[in-house]
């Protein structure tokens, strides 16, 4: 059975306090509960104390990024090699946020992905339409240019074991969600996409929504034939409000 990936990313929030106070009681009231599949997206500069907080649970650590370069001269970097050295499971490639204000182009997004795959780690490709691609009918095809860019490159056997984030641009940081409707068929055409390739990599690949996922919207999402699981911002700093979107997953 696949459980839902529910992953907190934390963006440019928090401080040690928060970081210690958050993780103690996520994993207190995770404690009685083996079953599931949490990940936390810390800054950087916690991944390593999340590490140590989330020892001995079955919560796991996503960066938030990762540098295109392996070693060398590039201050202020982080390797793909660091990354899993000091424990990191999952790493963000390809996040709207990245894509607008780092300038991110699709050749790093390649490299990161060949990267992070070569480092046996779990890559979570973040695609997603702009607002005015939406009003232009485009957000499939902006899908799937941003998958196939993986795929004309590298072939779908790199989606074994990878996870693709829907995350529409004009969704994230709003009131109000996606539709659960309407992001349901997009899910559902990424997965046949990949279909059209791999039939048992689209059955097995993990696709989660992202944007504005919230307690009273998370469920209705989750319900959902082709959503595998949710990656949060907002909803995700406060402790109580992601334990209670958790608690759907019991239910
Ligand atoms: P919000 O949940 O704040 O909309 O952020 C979504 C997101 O970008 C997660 O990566």
């Amino acid at each position: 059975m696949k459980f839902p990936l529910i992953i907190a990313n934390w963006k440019l929030n928090g401080n040690k306090y928060f970081v210690n106070v958050f993780l103690k009681k996520l994993c207190y009231k995770l404690n009685k509960k083996k079953l599931y599949n949490i990940a936390i997206a810390p800054p950087l500069v916690y991944l390593h104390t999340s590490i140590k907080e989330i020892k001995n649970t079955n919560i796991t650590i996503c960066a938030q990024n990762v540098d295109v370069n392996l070693s060398g001269a590039f201050t202020g970097d982080v390797s793909i090699s660091m990354l899993k050295d000091i424990g990191v499971k999952y790493v963000l490639i390809g996040h709207s946020e990245r894509r607008i204000y780092h300038n991110e182009t699709d050749f790093e997004i390649l490299k990161k992905f060949i990267n992070v795959k070569k480092n046996n780690l779990i890559p979570i490709l973040c695609i997603g339409e702009t607002l005015e691609e939406k009003k232009k009918n485009k957000t499939k095809e902006i899908c799937f240019n941003q998958i196939n860019l993986i795929i004309k490159n590298l072939g779908i056997k790199v989606f074994k074991n990878c996870v693709i984030a829907y995350e529409p641009v004009w969704a994230i940081g709003n009131k109000v969600s996606a539709n659960f409707k309407d992001v349901q068929k997009i899910h559902k055409f990424i997965r046949s996409t990949i279909s059209l390739y791999d039939k048992k990599i689209s059955k097995q690949i993990i696709i989660q929504y992202g944007g504005s996922v919230n307690y009273k919207n998370a469920k209705e999402l989750l319900m959902q034939q082709d959503i595998d699981g949710l990656l949060i911002g907002n909803s995700s700093l406060n402790i109580n409000n992601f334990l209670k979107i958790i608690k759907i997953l019991k239910n």
